[in-house]
This record gives C-alpha cells, structure tokens and sequence, in this order.
C-alpha cells in the first residue's frame, strides 16, 4: 500500500520530482443522493501504488504509548506522536462511527512544501479516522495535529464527510516559514455535488459564517506575510486556490477536466457541459473561468450511479480521445504515459480521465444515518482502475480484511493468484488495447454491484436486529459475509479473464457452435468451436493504406478465384468476421459469475 521508488524520493529531495498520489474525489451531499446518505468516491493513482485494504483496529492504549508516523508516498520514518487513549476501528478511509475521509493532491506553491514535521497526509488521515467521530470533529484534529506536529506534505484537497455533512478541506504546508499549514474548509451545501481532482478548488470563502466554513486563523495573514497578498485588498476576496495553487493550463486539462466530467452529468443546470468546455479544454484558464466548487444536483444520485461515474473518460464529450490514432486500432481511451510528450518544440498532453489505469485502489463511501455507525458506515472497495472494478461492500465495523485484499498478499513485485490487485490488473490489461469488449465487462461489474446492493438490504436487516442485543455479533456477522463476498469477487475475476481469454485470444472472437458442434470424438483437442475474425473498422483500414500506399495491395489483375481457393486455405478454422455485435459477448452471465 506504501511505496514511491526511491529514485523519485532522491529526485524529490534534490527538487527535481516530487513522488505524490494523483486522485480524483467526486462528492454527493445528503440532499442530492438517492437514499438521503451522504456520498463520496476517491481514487488513489499513482503509478508506485499496490491496492489493499488497510485497516486499523480499535485500540486502547497506556499513558505515554506512542503512534508512530511512516510518510504514506515515501515509505519513510517520519517520528512518532503521543497515543490517545481510545483509538476508533478504520477500514480503508472509514471508521466505525461512520466518518470518512479521501484526498486529492494538488501540490500548489512550490515554496510551501517540505514543511518540517512528523505528518504527511496520508497519516493525517488515518490518525484522525483513529481519533474522530464526525466530520467536524476531524476538521478540528486536522486543525490540532498539524498545529503540534507538522506538514510535512504539499497541497492537498481533503473530502471529510459524516453521515449528515460533507466538507472539502483544502490545506497547504508553510515550508520553510512556519511550522504547520493553513487551510480553510468548506461544507458542501444540501443538494449540491462536488469535486477536486489535483487542483485546488476553494476559491473566496465566507469569512464570518461558521455553519459553512472553517478556516486556519491565518490564511490570509501567512499569504501577506509571504509576499502573496496584498493587505490594501478587502479580505472578502481573498481566494484561497488562486493564491496557493493559481490556475494552470493542465490544472484545467487535466486536473479540474475531471471534476468537470462529473458535474456535467449532474447538474441541475444542462448548459453546465458547454459552460466550462472552453475552460478545460485549457482555452480560457483565467480565475473567473473556473467552475464553482460545488453546483445544485439536477438528479438525485445513488452509491451505484457514483460507481459508473468512476467509470468515465470523457466519452462523447469533448475530450473525448477514442477517434484519433492514439486510441487503437479497438478506439481505445486507454494511453501510455507520459501524460505529456514533445515533438519540436511544442508539449503536447494525453487526456486524465477519472478511470485511469495507475489508479492502485478506489471506493465509494456510503454514509447513513438511520442505521447505528458500525453498519450505516459502508466502504465500496475496488482495486486498480475504477473502470474495471467490482466494487465489494465492506462496513465500518468490520474487524478484519479480506485475504484477497490484505496486506502481505502479494505486492507491486510479486504476483499472486489470490490477489484482488493481480486479478483486476490482470483483466484491465487485456482489455485496454481490445476496448470492443470494455463496454461489456464495465456492465457486468455494474450489474455484480446491483446484486450486492441487493443481497445487502437484507444482510443490513439481520445485522441492524442483532445489533439491537449484541453489537459485536452484528459486527462480526457483516464482517464475516463481507469478507466472504469480497474473496469470490476475486475469484469471479480470474473466471472472467478466462472467459475472456477464451473468447479473444489470437485476434479472434470464438464462441460455441452450439450443441451439435462437432468434438473429434472427445480426442485430439475434443470440441470445435466457431472461430470468426475480429478484423478492423474501415477507418483504421483508411489509415494503413494512408501510411502504406500499395504495399499490402492485390494486383487488380491476378485470378479472382484462384486468390480465393488459396485465401480459403490460409484462413484454415476461421469461419468468417465477427459482427462485433456486443449481444455475443459478454456470455450468459450465469457462465461468467458463478
Ligand atoms: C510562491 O510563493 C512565493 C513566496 O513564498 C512567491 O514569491 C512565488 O511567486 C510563488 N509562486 C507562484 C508560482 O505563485
Ligand atoms: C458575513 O459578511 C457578509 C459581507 O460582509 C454579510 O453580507 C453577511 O450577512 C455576513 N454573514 C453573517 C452570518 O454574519
Ligand atoms: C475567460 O473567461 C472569463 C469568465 O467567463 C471571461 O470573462 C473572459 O472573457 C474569457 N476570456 C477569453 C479569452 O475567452
């Protein structure tokens, strides 16, 4: 779960590259979800990164004990910091009274990083999930262990929700200056939906209304200290993001583009797409172009809607990049990195979509206040890339972790069969460059994913009437179907990439002749199967003959029928060219999930 290759911490150090996660978070308040919870989703992408499912459990510790502190990008030993008393039970980014935080990095002035400290963000999470019970409670942790502690990271978007609220704490180091970080945090209005993707967001907050935000005393006071505000002008138009982490061409690009894909699904307000179009697309990247940090939802969106817009890359938007040589002859939005490349003189960038193949974990949190926190608390966990994920429940109590997602089973150098992160990576990677058959592997996660929303009102019906007379019985019931779950998910997955393996290999789509198909009389590789040629669409066709000319042509005049009886012969097998028709693909799903 840990991991930045040391080269890039040895580059870090001497300023040259900086080893950090590159998330999206999408945000959907109480008022705006389908079932009145609170929702969130986060990917953690980075390239270094082996998807597990952390997990603290809840402790009680002596007077003088202490916590120690690893940098979560580096691996490095940071200190240690006292214990508390009673530390909370905390699954992947959830704890057991239903409090969750995600982050997203969006670096901001270079000056303010590398704070002096013990805390990087990632251990500010988890300390603060260890130590907290609602969002605005882990609003004031943040607030008190940076203070004692330290930054020791750059800037950082945070989504911190509870089963009522969701906030977005925006916080950046003070480097060299000071110890600690300023930052401001902002709830979330009822009914709206939100978003940060590697750039800051909270542009000018509201000073004097502390039902809506909460902020660093000096956040204004440290920027004119430092040269970045200018006292003379009214602190009502302070911009926290325009200061800290100003506005940029990839900010927009590639950064807020994806919060943008989002919102535009959602909102209230259709012209919202077009409105922001010309600003991610980087043509108007001015402060007064940016998109509002949160806008009125136009549909209420449930935890399996969140899911399909993890899925997204742009498709039929305008950055969408299925249509240009890049894609693939299977018009693939899948593209190697780097994210930006040169010819010339010029630097060119690939579209960051929210689906992205780096991603190492991701979920949806799923927050509800009408059950007790142990079982309203539900974690949606995936691993790799949000595009391809089943995303298995898991609830905030729960006292253990699947052993397909644990730690020490398998990592970013040793490949196990029993591993949710091998298998998922194992099937997002065959289908990356046969994006023909993405579309139907995106709809049987989904429809995976309805099932377990369904099996789970009646598990959350058992659990919540156990609960009444034994709460750990109810924990551990969850825990143990949870878990069960989870580990044939993993299973199911290494099904399907055989079935897709079966189907796809070598270029061809095979599928069955049906009952009456001839098997060799059980010998010499037994049945026959239909074997038809996946081929390429016209348009790729018009692209080779553009780069080739005549190279691969027929001579008009060569023998019709002869050219064929011999074509005939080196299509041995092959029964003819696949349709592409999805209905053939994916099989019956009873075939696919067992
Ligand atoms: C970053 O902050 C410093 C002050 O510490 C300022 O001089 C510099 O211009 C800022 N950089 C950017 C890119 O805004
Ligand atoms: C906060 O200040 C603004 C502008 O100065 C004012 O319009 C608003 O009423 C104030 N709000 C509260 C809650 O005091
Ligand atoms: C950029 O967007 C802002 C805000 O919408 C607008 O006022 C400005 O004219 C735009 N600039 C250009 C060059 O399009």
């Amino acid at each position: 779960m840990r991991g930045c290759p040391s080269s890039s911490v040895a580059l870090g150090l001497l300023g040259l590259a900086r080893c950090v996660q590159s998330c999206t978070n999408l945000i959907v308040s109480k008022g705006a979800s389908a079932d009145g919870s609170t929702l969130f989703s986060y990917t953690a992408d980075s390239g270094s990164l082996y998807g597990t499912l952390g997990h603290l459990p809840a402790g009680q510790h002596k007077p003088g004990e202490k916590r120690q502190i690893w940098d979560w990008d580096t691996g490095k030993y940071l200190g240690e910091i006292d214990e508390v008393p009673y530390t909370y039970n905390v699954i992947g980014n959830l704890n057991e009274h239903g409090l969750a935080i995600g982050e997203t990095t969006f670096g901001g002035n270079e000056t303010l990083a590398g704070g002096e400290g013990i805390l990087d963000y990632g251990s500010l999470i988890w300390v603060t999930l260890q130590r907290s019970r609602t969002a605005r409670e882990a609003i004031l942790m943040f607030d008190k262990l940076v203070s004692e502690y330290g930054y020791v990271s750059d800037g950082e978007s945070f989504t911190i929700a509870d089963q009522n609220e969701v906030w977005v704490l925006e916080m950046i180091g003070k480097g060299k200056f000071e110890k600690g970080a300023v930052w401001v945090a902002v709830r979330i209005p009822d009914g709206h939906v939100s978003g940060h993707a590697n750039q800051a967001r909270i542009q000018k907050f509201p000073l004097n209304d502390s039902s809506t935000c909460v902020y660093s005393d000096d956040v204004i006071s440290f920027a004119e200290k430092i040269g970045l505000w200018d006292s003379k002008l009214k602190r009502e138009d302070f911009s926290f993001a325009d200061t800290y982490d100003p506005i940029t061409f990839t900010g927009a690009r590639l950064s807020d583009a994806r919060v943008w894909s989002f919102l535009s699904k959602v909102a209230a307000d259709r012209s919202f797409e077009k409105a922001y179009e010309n600003y991610v697309l980087g043509h108007n990247v001015s402060a007064a172009a940016r998109m509002p940090l949160s806008i009125e939802a136009g549909l209420k969106i449930s935890a399996l809607d969140l899911m399909s817009h993890m899925r997204n890359h742009y498709e039929g938007m305008a950055l969408d990049s299925r249509g240009d040589v890049g894609a693939g002859p299977s018009a693939s939005p899948f593209r190697v990195r780097p994210l930006e490349w040169h010819l010339g003189d010029d630097t060119y960038v690939h579209e960051r979509s929210v689906g992205t193949p780096q991603a190492g974990w991701n979920f949806i949190v799923q927050l509800r206040s009408w059950l007790p926190p142990a079982i309203g608390g539900l974690l949606w966990f995936g691993v790799d890339d949000a595009t391809f994920s089943v995303h298995a429940p898991l609830h905030g109590g729960a006292t253990r972790v699947p052993h397909s997602y644990a730690d020490g089973n398998g990592d970013a150098l040793t490949f196990s069969r029993d591993s949710a992160f091998w298998a998922f990576n194992t099937v997002a990677n065959f289908l990356y460059p046969r994006w023909f058959a993405a579309e139907g592997v995106m709809q049987q996660a989904h429809q995976a994913e309805e099932r377990f929303a369904r099996a789970l009102e009646m598990e959350e019906l058992i659990a919540a009437a156990k609960y009444r007379k034994d709460p750990a019985a109810a924990v551990e019931y969850l825990t143990a179907t949870d878990n069960a779950r989870a580990d044939k998910i993993v299973q199911d997955e290494w099904n399907l990439f055989g079935q897709l393996m079966v189907t796809f290999r070598d270029g061809f789509h095979i599928s069955s002749l049906g009952p009456q198909a001839p098997d060799h009389g059980g010998s010499q590789g037994g049945i026959v199967p239909k074997v038809e040629e996946v081929g390429y669409s016209s348009r790729w066709y018009e692209r080779i003959v553009k780069d080739t000319g005549d190279h691969y042509k027929m001579p008009k005049s060569s023998s019709k029928d002869l050219e064929q009886v011999k074509l005939g012969t080196l299509k041995k097998g092959i029964s003819g060219v696949w349709d592409g028709n999805s209905a053939t693909w994916p099989g019956p799903l009873s075939e696919l999930v067992v």
